[in-house]
């Protein structure tokens, strides 16, 4: 097989067949093909895309060239749960150890943030001692003995995935869903649960702007993990504004922590739910997803979660002082304080915006390996529909460089819309995929 006859192939408008994908993903692996022909590659299949039968192939190809987790000897149902990433989403942290809670044992491998704020290993690693840097044993071992355990992605899983990814990042070729769709699975497939819920965020603050597009990812996913014999489903949910009022790493464990408590805010305890229901009636745990709902809801009021918090993050080298004590968190030297310019209803607060001065205060990375600061970001004091007066509080920001605060200031300004109608607050949940239960 030549790599250049496949080339000319997909750039034709052929399909591959799936062991020349395979051949593809595994000589591109081994370093033996040169950047600038998977670039062709790759923008040949930007413009003329993968089928079904293709995508499946690229995925299977990808999650092969690395380890491939297997959890069957637990005999019982691993879950797995996925977001595409949004400003404020912190509901890995509430979500993982209320599943565990319920006792379905979670396995979670989770890329570091790149973008507007940090991912769930920087929030985790926010605590101090944490550590996401499992290997492969001890991983499966907490799953075993603990039934949860959250790890950093490791070039041992879907080693292919992170060249690939960081190639389509310097080629424009990032935006196409059979990539998306076989990148994101593929590391999914590999990490070996049974159970997968997928996340598909929508809105200016979300990889994927459109419902549109949204949905066809969510859908190409549940296709693709079906196929490979998971059971799978995927929501998609909104992102137009941040998800609860935290946003930046210390300051989202604090707010994942009062949602564990039973304090809210009720958006990021509601999602929680939701997704947290369908989960268990995507195992089999429960018989529907409002089941799943009103047991994890139990197990919330209780404090069952937040203990499962608590010994996830003790067994991660993680200090529960910190979970007992939350004035022990080191914080940022300036807070700013941004008010409302005239009364009204808050009418858009732009998720994308808030996550950018988020991460220009510090909380994000702009390339990858760049340190993040975990005490600054931004706490908001409102939620799309709600009333302001003029002058009150719409938002407090945590910065470390007083210039940059004052910057951040001005522009986080920029993201809220007050009008003098009422406003109907946006649908956080735009439709599951399939629907639930199919
Ligand atoms: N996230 C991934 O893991 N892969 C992509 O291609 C896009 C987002």
């Amino acid at each position: 097989m030549r790599f250049l006859d496949l080339i000319h192939k997909k750039r034709d408008g052929e399909s591959l067949a799936p062991e020349e994908i395979q051949f593809i993903i595994r000589e591109y692996n081994r370093g033996k093909v040169p950047d600038y022909q998977m670039s062709a590659l790759l923008m040949a299949i930007y413009f003329q895309g993968l089928n079904n039968k293709e995508t499946s192939a690229f995925t299977l190809s990808l999650a092969e060239t690395g380890e491939m987790l297997d959890f069957s000897s637990l005999g019982k149902i691993v879950a797995d749960k996925h977001s595409s990433g949004g400003v404020g989403d912190k509901v890995t942290l509430v979500l993982a150890p209320l599943i565990a809670a319920a006792g379905v044992p979670v396995a979670k491998i989770s890329g570091r943030g790149l973008g507007f704020t940090g991912g769930t290993i920087d929030k985790l690693e926010s605590i101090p001692g944490f550590s996401a840097n499992l290997s492969i044993k001890e991983f499966t071992e907490l799953v075993r003995d603990n039934n949860l355990a959250i790890m950093a992605q490791t070039d041992l899983i879907t080693p292919a995935d992170g060249k690939l990814y960081a190639l389509r990042d310097v080629t424009g070729t990032i935006e196409n869903i059979s990539l998306i769709a076989a990148s994101i699975m593929s590391k999914k497939i590999a990490a070996g649960a049974g159970a997968i819920l997928l996340d598909v965020k929508t809105g200016r603050g979300a990889f994927m702007h459109s419902k549109e597009q949204a949905f066809q990812l969510a859908e190409s996913m549940v296709r693709i993990g079906k196929e490979m014999g998971r059971r799978v489903v995927s929501v998609v949910t909104d992102m137009s504004q941040p998800l609860g009022f935290a946003v930046g790493n210390i300051l989202e464990v604090k707010e994942a922590l009062s949602v564990l408590r039973g304090e809210g805010p009720s958006d990021v305890e509601q999602l929680s739910l939701f997704l947290g229901g369908l989960m268990l009636a995507l195992v089999g745990k429960v018989r529907n997803p409002e089941d799943g709902q009103e047991e994890l809801s139990r197990l919330l009021k209780s404090g069952f979660a937040l203990e499962k918090f608590k010994q996830m993050v003790t067994l991660q080298g993680g200090d529960p002082g910190y979970l007992e004590k939350e004035d022990l968190f080191p914080r940022a030297s300036y807070l700013e304080t941004l008010r409302a310019p005239r009364g009204g209803y808050l009418k858009e607060m732009d998720a994308l915006r808030v996550g950018k001065v988020a991460s220009f205060l510090g909380a994000g990375r702009s390339v990858k390996g760049e340190t993040i600061d975990p005490t600054v970001g931004i706490v908001l004091t409102r939620k799309v529909g709600d009333s302001v007066e003029e002058g009150e509080v719409l938002a407090f920001l945590h910065g470390n460089k007083e210039e940059i605060l004052s910057a951040s200031l001005k522009e986080l300004g920029n993201a809220f819309l007050i009008a003098d109608d009422q406003v109907e607050p946006p649908e956080m949940i735009h439709g599951i995929v399939p629907p639930f239960p199919s």
